[in-house]
Order: structure tokens, then C-alpha cells, then sequence
């Protein structure tokens, strides 16, 4: 059964940690109480791994580490956008620039007029249930992946609504037919995501436009991985039309830019204008010297072919790595996440063990659903130096 609106899975509440922060009690006694923040539930972790000489090796977020180029730094700097308001929707090079980098790199024509700003995407994310909920308030639920990003259920508790996990099969793709008929009459959207954070996986996302067309429920799909794409061709839901779906784009990860918060959603125009016309109501802007670096990193293609290079090669090392101390892990089919069965099922004890041993804090999959209760997640985004590091602590340089 799916949790009732605003309720919080159980695994958010069980604290791990002594050092955990509690929330503070609610106002009402049935008013919302925000759970505890995940990755602020590893902070026992982080200084067992911590005591490790050379420091902890700190795998658990998918936060980049590696620099921007030259040329984002300097529009960041020089752009003289900082005195005025910046277009919600993004400005016209902005979204000219995004729309460009969407026909070289993934093949598909989008009009810059159907694309808008959004500032990064894990807002646009969160935020989304409370405007499709706005504006058809008999719809109720959010259906996202079973094992995924924990903002997709998030967004959806935050709206008062309801939070509808829909089953992955073995490969981690999203199993269109596990969704119940009342939930789809009930749904507001279907977010799919690949390649998948944690898993890797790669969806079907023909099958995902047309099951949405299908059921009148508009499917999200967030490709902020996309560039990351180790099997076959970058895919985007746009490649299969427009009509009811909406692609979401990030630089946080293609251009290390997290810190900046950049990305942009485009596709079916007449949920773009809705949205765009909303946000703007509401205030969100991607500053004018962030809009001017995101321009520069949308329009060089090179500093992502050499952050594939360097991601895939962290990948490999790791696998090889965990292969030597007894743990097998498949490569994923996209992203830069390690998605490693826990030994004897323990993800909590495997992610101890990790820290012990290894001095590397990594995340137990229950962070991303139920579901991923098995597996702990490594992401690669740390320098060779630091895997150098791990190899040696595990015996293994
Ligand atoms: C699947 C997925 N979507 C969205 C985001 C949010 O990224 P940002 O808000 O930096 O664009 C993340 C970040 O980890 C993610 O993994």
C-alpha cells in the first residue's frame, strides 16, 4: 500500500547514528515533520573512515569534485549580469545554448521556446508535484522508480501528495506494468530517469512516452546522466516526440557546475509555458552570472568527453578493487555510480565495513527506496589519488 499523503517511509525515521540531528516536533501533532536529511545519517561512518591516515574517501554523495573549465570560470566571473533581474525562463542565449547542445549531443530539435531555465534540478524536482497538483487538484500521486533519486518521492510529500513507487526489474529499469490502473487514473506524472542514479540502469523511454500518452499522464524524464551513457548512444525521451513528455537537463554533473545551479526542462510546449509561467510567479531565477557560465559549458563538448574518460576509469578501478576483496559488482549502464550487493544482504554492515577498512563512506541503498535496502552505492566522483589510497589501506596496491 502506498503511504497516505505526507506520510515519510519508514527508513527515513530509523536513525543509524548516535550523532544523528532529530528533527524538531512538529507544530501540529499531524502537521509535517521533515525527516532526517539521508547523507546527515553517515556522520558516525565519517569519522570511523575518517580515522584512516590520508583521511576519509568519501564516496557517498554524487557531488562532483573535479574543476569547471577556464572558460565557465571566467563567464562566471565577467558576465556584469549581477545588478539587474535575471529571465526566469532563462535568457534567450541560455536556452539557445542548451537547445544547441541537445541537437549535437543527443540528436534531438528542440525549440529554444520550449525549454526553460531551471536553477539546477533538484528544485524543479521537489517542486513539481505542488504545480501539476495545482493545477489538476483531482490528481494526487506521483509514480517515480521503486529504486531511484530520493527526490522524486520527496517532491511528492512535500506537495501533500501521494508517493507511488513503481517497480524496476533485474536490470533496474522501470516495469511500466507493475503501475496499478487506479494509481495511473490518479497520477500526476511518472518521472523516469536514465541512466539511472543509483543503478545505472537504461529505461525504455519510448515505452515511457507511450504509457504516458496512453493514460493522460505526463512522464519526466531526468537525463542529467545522459552524457554518462556507457551502453549505446546518449537517449533522450524527446527522441520520441514531445507531446506529453518533458526532458530535464542539468550542468551539475556534465560540467561539474553543482555549486552554480544550472539546468533547464524541455519538451511538450504546453507544459513548459505552464511551468515556466508558474515559476516565474514564484520567483525562481538562475542568477545572471550562472546563466552566462552555463552558456560557455553548454557549448563545449570536450571537457565532458574527458569527464567520461576519467569517470569510466574510476568505475573499473573500483570494480577491480572491490573484485580482489571478495565482492563482485557489474559496471552500470550509465551514470557514475557503483551499485554494489551488500554481502549477506547488510548494507548498513557492508557500508560499516567500508569505512573500517577501506576509510571509504559510502551510501546504504535504502537511501533510494525499500527496494535498494540490499545494496550500498559508491559514488566515483573522487581523483585516483584517493582510490591509490583505498587499494593500499585493503592490501591491495
Ligand atoms: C537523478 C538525479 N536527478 C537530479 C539530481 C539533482 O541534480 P542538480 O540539482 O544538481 O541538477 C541528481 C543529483 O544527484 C540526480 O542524481
Amino acid at each position: 500500500m502506498p503511504p497516505p499523503p505526507g506520510s515519510v517511509r519508514s527508513s527515513y525515521l530509523l536513525p543509524a547514528c548516535s550523532t544523528e540531528q532529530m528533527p524538531t516536533p512538529p507544530a501540529d501533532p499531524d502537521g509535517f515533520q521533515p525527516p532526517p536529511y539521508p547523507y546527515d545519517r553517515l556522520e558516525e561512518m565519517r569519522a570511523v573512515a575518517g580515522a584512516h591516515e590520508g583521511g576519509c574517501v568519501d564516496l557517498s554523495v554524487g557531488t562532483p569534485t573535479d574543476p569547471p573549465t577556464d572558460a565557465v570560470v571566467a563567464a562566471l566571473c565577467t558576465s556584469g549580469t549581477e545588478r539587474g533581474y535575471p529571465p526566469s525562463i532563462g535568457t534567450a542565449t541560455y536556452r539557445e545554448a542548451a537547445a544547441a547542445w541537445m541537437h549535437r549531443r543527443v540528436g534531438v530539435d528542440v525549440e529554444a521556446s520550449a525549454l526553460a531555465a531551471c536553477i539546477g534540478t533538484k528544485e524543479l524536482v521537489a517542486g513539481l508535484p505542488q504545480w501539476l497538483h495545482l493545477r489538476r487538484p483531482s490528481r494526487d500521486t506521483v509514480l517515480y522508480p521503486a529504486i531511484s533519486y530520493p527526490t522524486y518521492e520527496m517532491g511528492a510529500i512535500l506537495a501533500g501528495c501521494r508517493a507511488v513507487p513503481v517497480a524496476v526489474d533485474d536490470d533496474f529499469r522501470i516495469d511500466l506494468d507493475d503501475i496499478d490502473p487506479a494509481d495511473a487514473d490518479r497520477a500526476l506524472c511518472l518521472w523516469v530517469n536514465t541512466p539511472g542514479n543509483p543503478a545505472g540502469g537504461i529505461d525504455d523511454l519510448g515505452a515511457a512516452a507511450a504509457w504516458g500518452r496512453a493514460h493522460g499522464v505526463p512522464v519526466f524524464s531526468d537525463e542529467c546522466y545522459i552524457e554518462f551513457t556507457w551502453s549505446g548512444p546518449p537517449r533522450s525521451i524527446l527522441e520520441h516526440g514531445t507531446d506529453g513528455v518533458v526532458a530535464v537537463h542539468s550542468l551539475s554533473k556534465r560540467s561539474n557546475l553543482a555549486g552554480a545551479r544550472a539546468g533547464f526542462y524541455a519538451g511538450d510546449p504546453d507544459l513548459v509555458s505552464y511551468l515556466s509561467e508558474v515559476r516565474k510567479h514564484a520567483g525562481f531565477m538562475v542568477p545572471g552570472p550562472v546563466q552566462a557560465a552555463a552558456v560557455a559549458a553548454w557549448s563545449d563538448d570536450d571537457h565532458v568527453d574527458r569527464q567520461r574518460d576519467a569517470y569510466l576509469a574510476r568505475l573499473e578501478r573500483m570494480q577491480d578493487l572491490l573484485a580482489r576483496w571478495g565482492v563482485a559488482v557489474a559496471l552500470p549502464e550509465g551514470g557514475f555510480y557503483l551499485w554494489v550487493p551488500a554481502p549477506d544482504g547488510d548494507a548498513w554492515g557492508f557500508a560499516r565495513r567500508l569505512a573500517t577498512d577501506a576509510g571509504v563512506l559510502a551510501s546504504p541503498g535504502e537511501f533510494y527506496g525499500e527496494a535498494g535496502a540490499g545494496h550500498v552505492r559508491l559514488a566515483m566522483v573522487r581523483p585516483q589519488d584517493q582510490l591509490d589510497l583505498v587499494a593500499r589501506r585493503l592490501g591491495l596496491a
